[in-house]
């Protein structure tokens, strides 16, 4: 049985004020038993968020980057060291605004995947292709290469701290998101890649997320097609009551 995720990412929104608010407006609802929230926090209110759900088993709060090594001279950035320090034990890696901002390339997210998942973590995966590409109709091979050069090198133990999220990056907070049938397409040729490179069991028990424009609106239908185990939000996550009619679409 794949795990049923709803993920959100807050990316770089929101005040403390109003992360405390949104996250007791999540975990204050009963969360279905067979569903796992993550909350993809902003640095700064990792603790808080880690301390305001502390109780509440079904909710995980993650990181939205780590750097490849534990400690040393990197001015601003974060390490895993320190992120389990607080007791987040979730990094979202590979996210196309890093890879597009901040030049991470298949490479250096090889490097952090493998170190996070050494240091204990679960690491939420984002793959997905641009419009240019996907218009070229390349996108299966744009993502495969994604995926064979930054996470293929990892054992099949390893793999299973893993969730991959397909993120087609024109779809990604243009509101436009990819039909059930484009997104169900993308993640049955994923989950194949796993089941050639791994084996049957291991992808069969991965979980894949979709992303890009998710909203209350589409969530159902997305999460209802066999191979779509749930979603990594962005902007419906940062509203309470969306998330959560999110969070009860499966
Ligand atoms: P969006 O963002 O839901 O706002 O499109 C998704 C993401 O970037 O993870």
């Amino acid at each position: 049985m794949r795990r049923k995720i709803a993920a959100g990412n807050w990316k770089m929104n929101l005040t403390e004020t109003e992360a405390r608010e949104l996250t007791s407006a999540i975990s204050d609802k009963k969360i279905p038993n067979d569903v796992t929230v993550i909350l993809g926090c902003p640095a700064p209110y990792l603790s808080l968020t880690q301390a305001l759900t502390k109780s509440n088993k079904n909710i995980h709060i993650s990181a939205q980057n780590a750097h490849q090594e534990s400690k040393g001279a990197y001015t601003g950035e974060i390490s895993h060291n320190m992120l389990s320090s607080i007791g987040v034990d979730h990094v979202i890696i590979g996210h196309s605004e890093r890879r597009e901002y901040f030049n991470e390339s298949n490479n250096l997210l090889k490097k952090k995947v493998e170190v996070l998942i050494e240091n204990g973590f679960q690491v939420i995966f984002c793959c997905g292709e641009p419009l240019k590409v996907r218009k070229s109709k390349k996108h299966k091979a744009y993502v495969e290469k994604q995926l064979k050069e930054s996470l293929f090198h990892l054992s099949s133990t390893q793999l299973k701290n893993v969730i991959i999220a397909y993120e087609p990056i024109w779809a990604i907070g243009t509101g436009v998101t990819a039909s059930p049938a484009q997104a169900q397409d993308m993640h049955k040729y994923i989950r194949s890649l796993i089941r050639k490179n791994y084996t049957q069991k291991t992808a069969s028990e991965l979980s894949i997320l979709y992303g890009g424009s998710v909203k209350p609106a589409n969530a159902k239908e997305l999460f209802g097609k066999q191979d779509v185990d749930g979603g990594l939000v962005g902007g419906a996550s940062l509203n309470a009551e969306s998330f959560n009619k999110i969070i009860r679409s499966f």
